[in-house]
Parts: C-alpha cells; sequence; structure tokens
C-alpha cells in the first residue's frame, strides 16, 4: 500500500487543503499572528500550546513535543495508517485515488468474493457455540476463565466435529466447494475426493484484519490429546500469516480510545489466548500466529506504534527467543521506530497472570521494559565471562559489528555511540561533562530523519547573530551554551528545536546551525562545531558573551555543572528546554489575551490566569528551578 501514491500525489493534496481547515474540524483553532493556537490534542492542557501555520504546512505542539503535517496530524489523532490518511485527505481535497493496477483489481473483486464467505463463517461458528452441540466447548470456554459475556467481542466460536457440517450450511447459502477451498475453511484431499471441513470439534479464534474483516480462523482442540493444539488456516488470497497479526483491530480500537496524554503500550504476545487476557485487561496486544515476527510484521507494528513491546517467558527459553527477536528486528531499527521488551516472570504467560494474579498484576509486568539498546547489550555483555583481554574486546568488537548491521545510518552511528558507552561503564572512569563520543550518548528517541527540512543560512541567520549582542534569557544562552559543547543534547527535541529555537529569537542563529550540524554530520567536538557556526555567521566574541550571560543563569541551570553524570546532565538540560518553551508558549497567550480584551473586557478574567501563570513560570525559569521539576510540579494547579 504504502507505494501507491507518488510524492505529486501527496503534494497535490497538500496544496489543495490547508492545514487549519483539516485540523480546525478536530482542534478548535484561534488566528493569532500568522498561525492558529489551540488546545492540545495530544495532551490535557488548559493553556493553548498547539500552533497550525498554513505557511509552513505544520503542526507544532508544546506540550508533547509533536510536530508534523496534515497527514501526520490523522495518523497520531485518529491512529489511521499513512495510506488511510491520505485516502481520508485525498477524499476532502476532492481528489480521485490513483488507479490500482488491473491484476490488483481481480485480486480485489475474488477477496470480496471469499470475505463474505468467510464472514458467514465466523457467524456460524459464532452460533454454533450458543448451540446444544458447543456444550463441551462452553463449559472449556468458562473453566479457562473466559465467560460467555466476552465471546461477542472476540467473535468466539465452535466448530462441530462432523466432517461436513460448515460445507453443507455455506453450500445451502449459495457457495461453492471450490471457493471454500479458496477460502481456507475447507480442506480438498490429495486424491480427489470431496472436500472436507478444516475445523472440527475446536474453539475458534477468527482471525480479523486491520480494519475487522474476517480472513482465517484459528482452532483450538480441546482435548489433550488432540494431533495439534492449534490448528490454523492456510495462506489465502486474503490471508498472509506473515503480515497478518491476531488482535490488530481490537488493539486500535484500544488505542484510538485511550485518553490524549496516555500513551498506552502496544504488546506483542505469543497466543491467542495471550492476545486475549491482554485486551480484556484493557492493554493493546496482538500476537503472530504460531512463528516468529516477520519483517511485513513490524513494520505493521510500527504503523500503530513507535515502540512496541515484545512480550516473552521469563525463562531460558523465552530469553532465548527474545534474542532471535532482537537479531531480525535490529537491521530494521530506525530512527523514532523500535521494540521494548518485557518478561513474564514465573515461566507463566499473559493468560496465566491475568487468571491467577489479576489484570493489575499483568498491566505492572508489562510495564517493566527494557529498551532495544539494552536488552541488545546486556545479552552481549552476559555471553561469557570478561575476565581477559581478549573476551573484552571480543565483547567490544561484537557490540560494534551489531551496530553497523543496523540500515539506518544516523542510527547506526547513534547505536554505535551508545553500545561502546555502555562498553566504556563497565569499567568507569571520570568523564568530563563536555567530552563527546564513546560515553553514553543516548538513543535519539526522536524521528530526525527529516532532512532538508530546514532552512539553510540565510540573511536573517546573521542578522540574528547581530541581535545577540542584546542579551538574552540566562536560562536560553545556557542551555545554547550546553548545546554547543554537546549537540547531541538537542536530540530528543531536535524538531522543537529546528522550529523554535531556544525561545529567544536572538539564538535562533545558534540553534538552526545545531540542528543542522545533527541533521548533517555527526560534529561533536566544541572546536568543530565553533567552526561551522563561523561559517553560518556566529563569531567567537558573539560565543564569549553567550557564555558570560549563561553564567548568569547560576543555579537555574544545573546541567551546565561540569561534574554531573552524563546522563544527569542530558535530563536536567531537556527539563529546562521544556519549561523554557513553555513559558514560550504562555508569553504569546498572554499578548494574544491582551489583543483579545481590547475586543471583549471579559476576557480579563482570563488574562489574570494566564499572567499569574507565566510569572509563577518566569520565577522557577529566573532563579528557583533547581532541575526537580519531576518531584515538584512546575505549572499550579
Ligand atoms: P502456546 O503453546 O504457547 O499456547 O502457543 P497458548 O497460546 O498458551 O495456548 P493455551 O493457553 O494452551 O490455549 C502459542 C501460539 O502458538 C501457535 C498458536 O498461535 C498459539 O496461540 N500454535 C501453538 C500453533 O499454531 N500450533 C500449535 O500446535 C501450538
Ligand atoms: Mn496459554
Amino acid at each position: 500500500m504504502v507505494g501507491r501514491f507518488d510524492e505529486r500525489f501527496i503534494e497535490e493534496i497538500k496544496g489543495r487543503l490547508r492545514p487549519s481547515d483539516v485540523i480546525g474540524k478536530t482542534v478548535k483553532l484561534r488566528k493569532q499572528g500568522r498561525e492558529y493556537v489551540g488546545l492540545s490534542p495530544f495532551n490535557k492542557e488548559k493553556t493553548p500550546s498547539f500552533f497550525v501555520n498554513d505557511e509552513k504546512g505544520q503542526f507544532f505542539d508544546f506540550s508533547s513535543g509533536k510536530t508534523g503535517d496534515i497527514i501526520t496530524f490523522l495518523q497520531e489523532t485518529e491512529r489511521l495508517s499513512f495510506a488511510e490518511a491520505v485516502e481520508k485527505l485525498a477524499a476532502e481535497a476532492g481528489l480521485a485515488l490513483p488507479a490500482a493496477d488491473p491484476r490488483g483489481a481481480e485480486v480485489e473483486k475474488k477477496r470480496q468474493g471469499l470475505a463474505d464467505w468467510l464472514e458467514l463463517a465466523a457467524q456460524w461458528f459464532e452460533a454454533e457455540l450458543k448451540r446444544p452441540v458447543g456444550r463441551d466447548a462452553r463449559a472449556y470456554l468458562e473453566k479457562r476463565g473466559l465467560p460467555e459475556k466476552e465471546w461477542a467481542r472476540f467473535r468466539l466460536g465452535f466448530s462441530p466435529s462432523g466432517r461436513t457440517a460448515l460445507k453443507d450450511y455455506l453450500v445451502t447459502k449459495g457457495a461453492r466447494p471450490a471457493e471454500l477451498v479458496e477460502a481456507g475453511l475447507l480442506i480438498a484431499p490429495e486424491d480427489g475426493g470431496a472436500p472436507y471441513d478444516r475445523f472440527r470439534d475446536r474453539i475458534i479464534f477468527p482471525i480479523l484484519d486491520a480494519r475487522g474483516r474476517v480472513v482465517s480462523f484459528g482452532g483450538r482442540a480441546m482435548d489433550p490429546n488432540a494431533r495439534a493444539k492449534y490448528l490454523n488456516g492456510p495462506e489465502t488470497v486474503v490471508f498472509h500469516k506473515g503480515n497478518n497479526l491476531y488482535g490488530l483491530s481490537e488493539a486500535r480500537k484500544i488505542l484510538a480510545a485511550a485518553p490524549t496524554g496516555d500513551e498506552p503500550p502496544l504488546v506483542v504476545v505469543e497466543g491467542y489466548m495471550d492476545v486475549i487476557a491482554c485486551q480484556r485487561a484493557g492493554i493493546p496486544s496482538v500476537a503472530p500466529m504460531g512463528t516468529a515476527l516477520t519483517e511485513e510484521q513490524m513494520e505493521v507494528l510500527w504503523r500503530h506504534h513507535p515502540e512496541p513491546t515484545l512480550c516473552f517467558d521469563g525463562d531460558r527459553a523465552g530469553r532465548q527467543a527474545a534474542g532471535r527477536a532482537i537479531d531480525r528486528a535490529l537491521p530494521l531499527l530506525k530512527p523514532g521506530k523500535s521494540f521494548k521488551f518485557a518478561l513474564v516472570e514465573g515461566g507463566k504467560d499473559p493468560d496465566d497472570v491475568l487468571r491467577e494474579q489479576g489484570p493489575a498484576a499483568l498491566k505492572s509486568q508489562l510495564e517493566k521494559t527494557t529498551p532495544f539498546a539494552e536488552a541488545l547489550f546486556v545479552r552481549e555483555r552476559d555471553l561469557e565471562p570478561l575476565d581477559t583481554p581478549e573476551r573484552r574486546t571480543a565483547l567490544k568488537v561484537r557490540l560494534r559489528k551489531l551496530a553497523a548491521t543496523i540500515a539506518d545510518p544516523d542510527l547506526a552511528q547513534a547505536y554505535k555511540e551508545d553500545l561502546l558507552g555502555r562498553f566504556e561503564q563497565l569499567w568507569p572512569t571520570q568523564q568530563p561533562v563536555y567530552t563527546v563520543g564513546a560515553a553514553g550518548r543516548e538513543l535519539s528517541r526522536h524521528r530526525w530523519a527529516k532532512k532538508g527540512a530546514l532552512a539553510g543560512a540565510s540573511p536573517e541567520t546573521k542578522q540574528a547573530a547581530q541581535d545577540l549582542k542584546a542579551s538574552p534569557r540566562p536560562l536560553a544562552a545556557a542551555l545554547a551554551v550546553a548545546a554547543l559543547h554537546d549537540p547531541s543534547l538537542i536530540d530528543n527535541s531536535i524538531e522543537l528545536v529546528g522550529a523554535r529555537g531556544f525561545g529567544d529569537e536572538r539564538l535562533d542563529a545558534i540553534a538552526q546551525a545545531l540542528v543542522q550540524i545533527r541533521y548533517e554530520t555527526d560534529e561533536a567536538e566544541f572546536d568543530g562545531v565553533v567552526r561551522r557556526l563561523r561559517s553560518r555567521g556566529v563569531s567567537q566574541e558573539l560565543i564569549a558573551k553567550l557564555e558570560r550571560d549563561a553564567r548568569r543563569a547560576g543555579v537555574s541551570a544545573p546541567f551546565l555543572d561540569a561534574t554531573a553524570a552524563r546522563d544527569r546532565v542530558r535530563a536536567l538540560w531537556s527539563q529546562a528546554f521544556e519549561l523554557l518553551m513553555k513559558l514560550e508558549a504562555l508569553e504569546r497567550a498572554v499578548a494574544s489575551a491582551v489583543g483579545d480584551m481590547a475586543r471583549d473586557p471579559s476576557a480579563a478574567a482570563a488574562l489574570i490566569n494566564l499572567k499569574a501563570e507565566r510569572d509563577h513560570l518566569r520565577k522557577l525559569v529566573n532563579s528557583d528551578w533547581a532541575g526537580e521539576a519531576h518531584d515538584k510540579p512546575v505549572l499550579p494547579h
């Protein structure tokens, strides 16, 4: 599907639609200068910090750091896939979708025919479960803790034991046996005999595609001596085991229903019953069908979640399975797209945990996750003792080679640094805070692959550099100085830094230069960064002045402490940056409320509140704040 729309078609859609119209349908927007402003659709907030800019064709959300175009907006707010978002917008723009190729049309027609029989079969299985013939099946489900009120949601059913019960029913409805073989419902014997029902005397789990259409079935034997515990439908025109995931359509519903601001996980488990257990506990969850995750399935997962959680048993077999998943996923990781790992304790699966310990216990086990890079590092570290230089060096070489298998060059580089940083930390030495390189540069969590989205150095850049002679806010200066010494500090917020600088336009030239450095090069040495800035019109004196301004930030810039640990510096920097962004949004809101008041005196009360909030933040930024924002609430409630 992804390749179906070319660049020109996408541009045509964007050219016809104004972002403020598209977004304005779901977010109440108010015009403010050249932009529109409203309450963030991603977080609950009282003060608007969500901006839409029609000229740039982008939205910026300060509360979450999200930014993007109208397609991303629909993907993020309505949980649509890229293709679905494009289809929806094309309709809005009055554009016909590009014609699918004729072979595709034929497959589509066939698919439609089979889909109807699959749906009818699902309804029949559901009905059989409730008839007298389904008595043992009902008892089995109850015994497994799946009461009748849950059956409809998962469309559970029962296939009775007759050889042709389903076949007879569908044939009376007008089906040809050959079609039913093609749909995977019947098995055609090799000797040319009459086709018979594939699923007999089994609990039926319908397999739905992403949109909730029945594409196949899984069947569980109730008899512990049955030849196969689970039987799955075969590959058909409508069902490819390798790119379907059991439970996906229901998982999407749970994701879409999650309150904004609450980012649920997307958990990949092993079995049908595990998916059902998770979803009953409110956890969006899917499973492959008895096979390891394929590349296609990973791409499907990433369309619905940036970092799905892969869940395995905590025993040795589970750990090995996790190890294999690491190897398959590693080359495919992309900026902003990864996996987390969760292990279920005590040799149990999620279904056991739900039944024995309840939904809260299941949730909490699935929330204890390990990031991908760490799981990879720990696996390699624990492979053999590291008691000789040969073994230690072998580990280092393995880490370097593994990082190099990542196809995305930026991420491969970041992984190399992360893994080697973890390696160095096995034998820690003192690290001065401003050196960059091996030591633990964190994997950038955000998508910084949109190269070329930024303007190059311009006359305004030079002007902004001149303006630096006036003093920016000390905290803004301090953020900029820290980033000059370690440009990777901006990685987590790179899009916002690109769009808004450091909340002070006098620092925009430096902000733009830093963003370009992070996109285009891997320059990490202070001297190199300064050289690049100079070529963009930022002089050495200006930088010296900036350093003096930064020093005035005092305790409000704890990330300048040269003795602090790198991770802490990074966290403190991000907190301070977020604070400053919030302040900037508030200052704009106050300014625009002042404008409103001229027209509407009743806006005064709102203005007073806004001002109080702004003043509080200003005080934090100017003095009190010491980087413990996660302990003390920063914003008054
Ligand atoms: P498990 O054997 O872990 O079973 O298979 P389970 O999901 O815990 O099932 P219950 O709890 O005993 O009912 C995990 C998944 O592997 C596939 C199925 O998709 C199953 O859900 N599988 C398993 C098969 O395809 N065939 C089998 O014979 C067994
Ligand atoms: Mn199980």
